[in-house]
């Protein structure tokens, strides 16, 4: 299983973000995660389209943007046209909507990929499995980071894995919320491969952060 490390960049430092995500790409970070909240599906604010169009040029690294947004698909083509390589968005927020809005997703050759909050089962995700290429199972109650882990989530992950692997699909589980370096064996051991961490990697400095990360999953 390939393992890969998604820093979320809600913890940088705002101020210099281009430096930090080259900072990241330096360090050998997998992925950028990208959170971006409405102020309606989630109780805050975030970054937005301009952001993603304006940090694309500091690097090559995979763009995980993830949508906490009611009508996500409304911001497909935006979000695709400003650079991201990977596109989440929630099934609470999709609806009926949900396998139009994966379909949308490929149609702009941006990888896929749903999300659940803590309170929602995999059932919605299951009609969709095929199609996608990320699973991301949220671990703490989107909107903030700096929240504690809810081991209840590792179940879901466990039996999403199992599903993946009797149907012989590359699906990806990634999780966000509450990672850190003392946890990251357990939720790998769950069936997680792709980890998100915000303020364990942006606090104190990140290159070493993310060689312990590192370190944690050999
Ligand atoms: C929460 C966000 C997360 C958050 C994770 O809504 O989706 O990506 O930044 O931050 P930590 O790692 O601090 O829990
Ligand atoms: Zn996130």
């Amino acid at each position: 299983m390939e393992y890969k490390l998604a820093p979320s960049i809600l913890a940088a430092d705002v101020a210099c973000l281009g430096e930090q995500i080259e900072e990241l790409d330096e360090a050998g970070a997998d992925y950028v995660h990208i959170d971006v909240m409405d102020g309606v599906f989630v109780p805050n604010l975030s970054f937005g389209i301009p952001v993603v169009a304006g940090l694309r040029p500091h690097s090559d690294l995979f763009f995980d943007v993830h949508l906490m947004l009611v009508n996500p698909m409304e911001y497909i083509r935006d979000f695709a046209n400003a650079g991201a390589d990977g596109i989440t968005v929630h099934v609470e927020a999709c609806g009926d909507k949900l396998y139009d809005t994966v379909i949308k997703i490929l149609g702009y050759g941006v990888k896929p990929a749903v999300a659940i909050r803590p309170d929602t089962p995999i059932d919605p995700v299951l009609p969709v499995l095929d199609k996608i290429s990320m699973v991301l199972v949220m671990t703490v109650y989107p909107g903030y980071g700096g929240q504690k882990i809810i081991t209840d989530t590792f179940s879901k992950i466990k039996k999403l894995r199992s599903l993946i692997e009797e149907k012989e699909l590359s699906v990806d589980i990634e999780v966000d919320g509450g990672i850190t370096m003392e946890n990251i064996r357990e939720v790998r051991d769950a069936g997680a491969n792709v980890f998100v961490a915000g303020t364990k990697v942006f606090n104190g400095n990140i290159t070493a952060n993310i060689d312990v990360f590192r370190k944690m999953l050999k």
